[in-house]
């Protein structure tokens, strides 16, 4: 499956002259509190540090979506030597259900392949129907359940999903 082509949205490879805006997307998605591991307040600092780190290892690769000249969604994947290419992304909520993430999420799967991954691997919120449906509709299957695994800063402890597709 292909994600085809949305109007006047681009999804390239993030330089760094997008980490700022590339971290502020990522702020305003914690600051839902709903979707993401990462949870407010975020450590900018650190977190541009990271997303810099990762724009420029060979382990690892970061897309941007951009629209109007501007990021609206970013997609990051890390390439573990084992052949399994974990994934993370996000779309600002204002350009969500426009195509942004299904365009992400194609490249990124051609861009796994071609680096030599025999897997995606991502977990997500049993709650984030949107996030699953995407998956789902790119071949993602369900491979695992953790219960009451990860601890929110509210004190919750949250389940999650383990999804993976396989390339090979
Ligand atoms: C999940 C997310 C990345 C999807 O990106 P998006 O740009 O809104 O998704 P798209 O518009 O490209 O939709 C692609 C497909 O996803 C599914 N989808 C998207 N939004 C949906 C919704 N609200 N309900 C159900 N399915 C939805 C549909 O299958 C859709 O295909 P269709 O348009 O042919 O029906 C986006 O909602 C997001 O960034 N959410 C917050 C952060 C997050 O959840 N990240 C993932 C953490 S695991």
């Amino acid at each position: 499956m292909t994600g085809g082509s949305l109007p006047g949205v681009d999804v390239r490879e993030a330089t760094l002259a997008d980490v700022d805006a590339l971290v502020a997307i990522l702020v305003e998605v914690a600051g839902e509190g709903r979707w993401i591991g990462t949870e407010a307040p975020v450590d900018t600092e650190r977190r541009r540090q990271r997303m810099a780190e990762d724009v420029e290892r060979a382990d690892a690769i970061v897309l941007v979506a951009e629209a109007g000249g501007a990021p609206v969604g970013e997609l990051g994947l890390h390439l573990a030597r084992y052949g399994v290419a974990e994934l993370g992304m996000a779309v600002a909520a204002g350009w969500r259900g426009r195509g942004v993430g299904r365009a992400l999420l194609a490249e990124a799967i051609d861009r796994a392949r071609a680096a030599g991954a025999h897997k995606v691997a991502l977990q997500v919120w049993p709650h984030n129907a949107a996030a699953i449906a995407l998956y789902e509709r790119f071949g993602f299957e369900r491979e695992g359940y953790l219960q009451r695994h990860y601890r929110r800063r509210s004190g919750e402890l949250w389940d999650a999903i383990i999804m993976g597709l396989r390339l090979d």
